[in-house]
């Protein structure tokens, strides 16, 4: 595995596999990897020649008083665990080289931006979309891979990509749990044993929801109140958002609609923040 740290070597390395004809395939992490990152890889590589994964704690991406500072980092188990996977290219670029002074220059994807994570984390998207925009061209990406767990990180870059008229094909993959229904998450490292045992509860009232919606339930005030009450039975477990929206255009819906549904939120469990969603629909 080759591990790149400057945009100069990137591009060298791009060149070459356009000029061999090969099909890049690009996993953008903020690195401290788990299963959920290893599943984007697996599937990259099954769909591409080269398959490329960039490690950036993106600055932008990160609003005052959130976690940039403690967000975990283990780059030696990164590189351990891509080199095992079989990736061809590790991008490891510092904050220099992807925003150097007097960088000015940021993408927003209006509307999709405002609800969901967008109301309690007002300039987040704008940061995700200005990175993940200047590593799809760094990169030369012909497919970049998404986990669904982030479902309105992927359906906003999607449309960036769409309304851009970019080339790269944006793929978003399933959500991978730990064996207690826990979505992975990096974040999933701060919890205490305690708090992540209350944690569960809200993998929990989403599922429960998902069967009640699969056996007639369709009203969505209904079906975010009962999130709410499984959630609020764990006094170390508040809500932040519970939202039902359409998966296309993230829009509130007052019926569940089977083919286009995303049902959404996000739980602060002490100090941490925890997102969580289950999809009806082709994503
Ligand atoms: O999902 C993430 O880990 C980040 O938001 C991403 C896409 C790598 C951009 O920094």
């Amino acid at each position: 595995m080759k591990i790149l740290k400057t945009i100069a070597e990137m591009y060298a390395e791009r060149d070459l596999c356009r000029a061999e004809g090969k099909r890049i395939g690009f996993v953008p992490t903020m690195g401290f990897l788990h299963n959920g990152h290893l599943s984007l890889v697996d599937q990259c590589r099954k769909e591409n020649d080269v398959t490329v994964v960039s490690v950036f704690v993106n600055p932008t991406q990160f609003g005052p008083g959130e976690d940039f500072d403690s967000y975990p980092r283990d780059i030696d188990a990164d590189t351990r665990m891509l080199r095992e996977r079989g990736v061809d290219i590790l991008f490891f670029p510092d904050r220099g080289q992807l925003y150097p002074e007097g960088y000015h220059t940021y993408v927003e994807v209006e509307e999709l931006d405002k609800g969901l994570c967008g109301s309690s984390r007002p300039s987040h998207f704008r940061g995700v979309t200005t990175i993940v925009l200047k590593l799809l061209n760094i990169v030369g990406a012909t497919r970049a891979y998404f986990g669904r767990k982030d479902a309105q990180q992927a359906v906003i870059i999607k449309k960036m990509v769409q309304d851009l008229n970019m080339e790269s094909e944006i793929r978003a993959l399933p959500i991978v749990r730990d064996s207690d229904g826990l979505a992975l998450s990096s974040r999933n490292s701060y919890l205490s044993p305690e708090q992540r045992a209350a944690a569960l509860c809200f993998p929990r009232a989403l599922m429960q929801a998902k069967q009640e919606i699969q056996s007639g339930l369709r009203d969505t005030a209904a079906v975010i109140k009962r999130i709410e009450a499984v959630i609020a039975d764990n006094p170390l477990v508040q809500v932040d958002y519970i939202s039902v929206v359409s998966l296309d255009r993230l829009q509130p819906l007052a019926v569940v609609d089977l083919n286009n549904t995303l049902v959404a939120g996000a739980v602060w469990v002490g100090k941490t923040r925890l997102i969580d969603n289950f999809i009806l629909g082709e994503f």
